[in-house]
């Protein structure tokens, strides 16, 4: 979504006369979109305002954008006066008002959100990110998003859709869905849920591939479920954080399900689309997690079999009860779970790529591979990037039959068919 805001500042900028350069000491504004969901990103946005600090003159303007703007507000300027102003996420549609010089500190969020999609400045020509639902209801005791991006504002469904309209047409054939708790969506005008979005956005015209991101477990429901089983461009991917497998930790994170309610909603989803690929986001060393809490994370890895997985250590956020909730664990003794975690995945993951080798799959081609530009690169249906060999006049977007002789550590590789 961070990624998203850029692409909408920078869009907002060209519409102005602005263009991008590729040396920041020939920039007269500088725009930092910064993440604050744990404390080593925090940490980079003072450490680069150091750097800028060489660069700022009478004509040079510069903005922190982001979850850090958002958090740290008036900070920001009082540690870093050579700032011009401080934005939040709920601002990235006012930033002419900003830079006007109307709001040095533009930190609230706005009734109207001001969603202009047709500036957005996507850099893929195959794929287009959408936001269905911006901010988070939840309230986990770890996590700084409900604070920095607010409470949860739906767009409109028929926005929606003449957003999606508008980047086929553009030629983005992959369309991803994206909001904080995607699957939360609820239309404020009709009150139809994310099912029923993604339905209407699969039987789009042209839409060859639709995926999602992020879906909270909780919001889980029968619809979601039917949709995905009922539209077979819908990527066969599904990202559902768990952050652990033990349910004492589940209940001091307020995730709102056991370990056991967890298991039986991916059981649900596999029961209607068997080939259907999760992965998972875990937090490791929460205050209070035994070493008997760690294995339950390690015993549902086992169980889900996820092919891909983010594991992170925890990271007290300002604000948050966490802290409060147990006993810190030792970094040490963090560090040493993250890389057991990591070890096991490994191998569950390599379990998964290696049974690809030999089958003909349908690959999306997105572009050049980024290690070889001699091969193209695309992603299957449930999310894995393809290298391989084809014609190099093949159009961007097109669905190729490809078949995988190799499975690489994050990659699959092959050779497209006729
Ligand atoms: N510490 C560590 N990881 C965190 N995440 C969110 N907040 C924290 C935190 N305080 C992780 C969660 C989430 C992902 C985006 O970042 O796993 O799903």
């Amino acid at each position: 979504m961070n990624d998203l805001d850029s692409q909408r500042l920078s869009g907002s900028l060209k519409l102005r006369g602005y263009r991008r350069v590729d040396d920041e000491r020939k920039a007269d504004l500088i725009l930092l979109n910064t993440c604050s969901i744990r404390e080593k990103a925090e940490n980079k946005v003072y450490s680069r305002l150091g750097e800028l600090r060489e660069l700022k003159r009478d004509n040079v303007q510069i903005g922190v954008c982001g979850c850090v703007a958002q958090q740290e507000g008036e900070r920001i300027l009082a540690r870093a006066p050579w700032v011009d102003f401080v934005m939040g996420p709920g601002n990235v549609g006012y930033l002419e008002q900003v830079l006007a010089g109307g709001k040095t500190i533009a930190i609230d969020f706005p009734e109207d959100r001001r969603y202009d999609y047709l500036t957005v400045d996507r850099p893929s020509a195959t794929k287009a990110q959408v936001t269905i639902i911006e901010g988070c209801n939840k309230n986990c005791t770890f996590c700084i998003v409900p604070t920095t991006r607010g409470r949860e504002v739906s767009r409109a469904f028929e926005d929606v859709l003449d957003e999606v309209r508008a980047a086929v047409a553009s030629g983005r054939v992959e369309i991803e869905l994206l909001g904080q708790t995607v699957n939360a969506y609820r239309c404020p005008a009709s009150g139809r849920d994310f099912g029923a979005l993604l339905s209407a956005v699969a039987e789009i015209e042209h839409v060859r591939r639709l995926r999602f991101m992020t879906s909270h477990p909780a919001e889980v429901n029968d619809s979601m479920i039917a949709a995905m089983r009922d539209h077979p461009n819908i990527s066969r991917y599904l990202h559902l954080p768990v952050q652990s497998g033990s349910s004492k930790i589940l209940r001091r994170m307020k995730r709102l399900y056991t370990r056991e309610k967890y298991v039986e909603i991916i059981g649900r989803i596999r029961a209607a689309i068997p080939e259907i690929h999760f992965s998972t986001d875990i937090i490791v060393g929460f205050p209070g997690e035994t070493e008997e809490d760690f294995q339950e994370s390690l015993r549902l890895i086992e169980e889900v079999q996820y092919g891909s997985l983010f594991a992170f250590k925890y990271s007290p956020r300002p604000g948050t009860p966490a802290p409060r909730i147990g006993p810190p664990v030792d970094d040490d003794v963090a560090t040493e779970r993250l890389t057991r975690l990591f070890e096991l995945h490994e191998r569950i993951k390599q379990q998964r790529l290696q049974s690809y080798r030999g089958r003909i799959l349908p690959v999306l081609v997105e572009g050049p591979s980024k290690h070889d530009p001699a091969m193209l690169s695309g992603r299957t249906d449930d999310n894995f990037v393809v290298n391989f060999v084809a014609d190099p006049a093949t159009p961007l977007g097109s669905m190729l039959g490809v078949r995988i002789d190799q499975a690489q550590h994050h990659t699959l590789r092959g050779e497209a068919v006729a």
